[in-house]
């Protein structure tokens, strides 16, 4: 996780930003420590990135990397105002000496675009394209993690990446809001995933798919109360933590959280 101390909207890259609406930054560092207490107190350990003046996104730590069992895949960002975001990441990975890190020659925003289910079908990665991710770093991602990969076309610009249309509950489960994908795509993902919780636009709206599961606890944001219920019913504990400030970037709970997957 990275803090949004230089948080703010200057830009507008997706159309969640407004950047004639000022951000709370207090509120935006508040609602941030609330959920990084919140994971600890899970039992999760949380590392902290450094945030970088100039870097208003950084705090959307989940795209600057992608990892499987090791393997970093880095990030290449789409729109250059992030770019160097790409390199704070890879200094981590690098630093920590036990990952293998592969630099990316193709655009591709880390875990905002690529999902890992480790438990189904002997481990797949789904990936999202259309806004940000080259299909092109579909295929390097599968030659750099040694896993296959399944491309799903994102055709709804409110829902710009993967992890806003689409999250892991578990190591085999997923939810999705259909309407985010092409109709082949939606095709897939009912064949590979006939038992996923359906999301409708309204919980996607809400950023509730941009959730960070550990298979137990469900963490959404707390607009989500519908979302809240739909994981309830099947069988999970939602966990709810208000990132309003940080909707306004476009992002949420599954946005400022990079998973390490050693
Ligand atoms: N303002 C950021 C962007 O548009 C938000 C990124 C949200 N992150 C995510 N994992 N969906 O790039």
């Amino acid at each position: 996780m990275c803090p949004p101390e230089h948080f703010t909207v200057e830009y507008a890259i997706n159309p969640w930003m407004d950047t004639t609406v000022a951000v709370d930054s207090g509120l935006a560092l508040k609602q941030w420590e609330q959920l990084r207490t919140t994971l600890v107190n899970l039992g999760h350990v949380v590392h902290v990135l450094d945030p970088e003046p100039g870097l208003p996104d950084m705090v959307y730590s989940a795209n600057g990397a992608f990892s499987v069992d090791g393997t970093v895949y880095g990030a290449r960002f789409k729109y250059p105002q992030r770019s160097a975001e790409a390199l704070a990441h890879q200094a981590f990975y690098l630093a920590a000496e036990s990952w293998r890190f592969v630099a990316p020659e193709q655009v591709n925003e880390g875990e905002g675009d690529f999902a890992y289910l480790p438990g189904a079908y002997g481990g797949i990665v789904l990936a999202g394209y259309g806004f940000r991710t080259d299909p092109a770093a579909h295929a390097e991602a599968q030659e750099a993690l040694g896993r296959p990969v399944v491309s799903l076309r994102l055709v709804d610009p409110a829902f710009y990446h993967l992890d806003t249309a689409l999250a892991a509950l578990d190591d085999r489960h997923v939810t999705y809001y259909p309407g985010a994908f092409s109709p082949a795509s939606q095709r897939v993902l009912a064949q590979l995933f006939p038992d996923a919780v359906l999301a409708d636009r309204e919980d996607a709206e809400a950023f509730g798919l941009n959730l960070v599961s550990d298979g137990r606890h469900v963490i959404l944001n707390t607009e989500a109360v519908a979302m809240g219920h739909k994981v309830r019913d099947a069988g999970y504990l939602p966990v709810h933590v208000d990132l309003s400030e940080l909707k306004r970037g476009g992002g949420s709970v599954k946005c400022a959280v990079a998973e390490l997957r050693p």
